[in-house]
């Protein structure tokens, strides 16, 4: 029987591949997509969503979580995703979202089965959900994996602090209090998976809408950090369904900063914080393997190989 699970997403560069990953894959049954802001305006995320929904030929109900942070100002990462959220490639305008009725607490109450829940942005529309009610999510999310949050590495929206968790560090404290439980796949092991300038120049081949959205992530992590490819940081929470093995966990109290500057949002180890599952190291052969198998050159086109591991140190 595929995992259902439901995908709260802000699309984004790396969730576009981690949502292809997923509807892409026989092992799991993506019963729902929530959007919420983040990389991008939630007008955007859903253009998004509907675009790599009708690319990958496939069908799933959206709703619209949140629209923005439980007390935070809204600000996107338009110079990392681009203006419309997917870099380069070509999108239909976004229109005005005038259907506000689904968000994730109906997603998950139309579920007859409990279902797993991944988030990928900003875990805002989970929070909403367990404020309004808490039962429900008892009911019907069986476990709860994010990518969220970083411990021993560095931050990428701070010094200290990881996007999602620096967007909305309240809803992040409501999510961890409840103890659901949350594995915590975040900076420690995504920042090594990496697809490689090269390995996104062959895609001008075989995927000229994924090469657009690719290489102006290629384009941000090279100004950004001199690096010569792309951390795809969400496919690993969606590879870790497929092959849980590739992640290695610590069970950790973690709490997450409240306060403002370079600390907003920081997650750290703290022996009053909750209880979390939290991912401190991976094997990305598997993943790079998946990702190339599934969503980057599925067809077996040539040159198809992901390059070897030892290329990308
Ligand atoms: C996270 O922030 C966004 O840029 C990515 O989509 C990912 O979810 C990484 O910090
Ligand atoms: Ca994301």
């Amino acid at each position: 029987m595929p995992l259902p699970i439901i995908i709260d997403t802000d699309p984004g560069i790396d969730d576009c591949l981690a949502l292809l990953l997923a509807l892409n894959s026989p092992e799991l049954d993506v019963r729902a997509i929530s959007i919420s802001y983040g990389n991008t305006g939630v007008e955007n995320a859903y253009r998004n969503c509907v675009e790599i929904l009708r690319r990958a030929n496939r069908r799933a109900p959206i709703g619209i979580g949140a629209r923005r942070p439980l007390k935070r100002q809204l600000e996107v990462a338009a110079d990392t995703h681009g203006p419309s959220g997917l870099g380069y490639a070509e999108v239909p305008p976004a229109g005005v979202i005038l259907d506000y009725v689904r968000p994730l607490e109906r997603l998950l109450d139309a579920q007859p089965e409990p279902v797993t829940l991944v988030t990928l942005g900003p875990v805002t529309s989970f929070a909403l959900v367990l404020r309004a009610n808490p039962d429900l999510v008892r009911e019907k999310v069986s476990r709860h994996i994010a990518m969220i949050g970083n411990i021993e590495a560095a931050g990428n929206q701070t010094r200290f602090s990881e996007f999602n968790a620096w967007c909305d560090p309240e809803a992040l404290a409501t999510v961890l209090a409840a103890e659901i439980p949350t594995e915590i796949i975040g900076l420690d092991v995504t920042r090594k998976l990496i697809v490689r300038a090269n390995e996104v120049e062959r895609l001008a081949q075989s995927s000229t809408w994924l090469h657009d959205a690719l290489r102006f992530y290629v384009e941000f992590h090279r100004k950004q950090e001199g690096l010569d490819g792309a951390v795809v940081n969400d496919v690993l929470a969606i590879a870790y369904l497929l092959q849980p093995e590739v992640l290695t966990f610590s069970d950790l109290r973690i709490s997450v900063d409240l306060g403002d500057g370079q600390s907003r949002g920081r997650t750290k180890l703290d022996p009053k914080g909750s209880f979390a599952r939290v991912a401190m190291d991976v094997q990305t052969p598997p993943v790079r393997r998946l990702l190339f198998d599934r969503v980057l050159l599925p067809s077996g086109a040539s040159g198809a190989e992901p390059l070897p591991e030892e290329a990308l140190a």
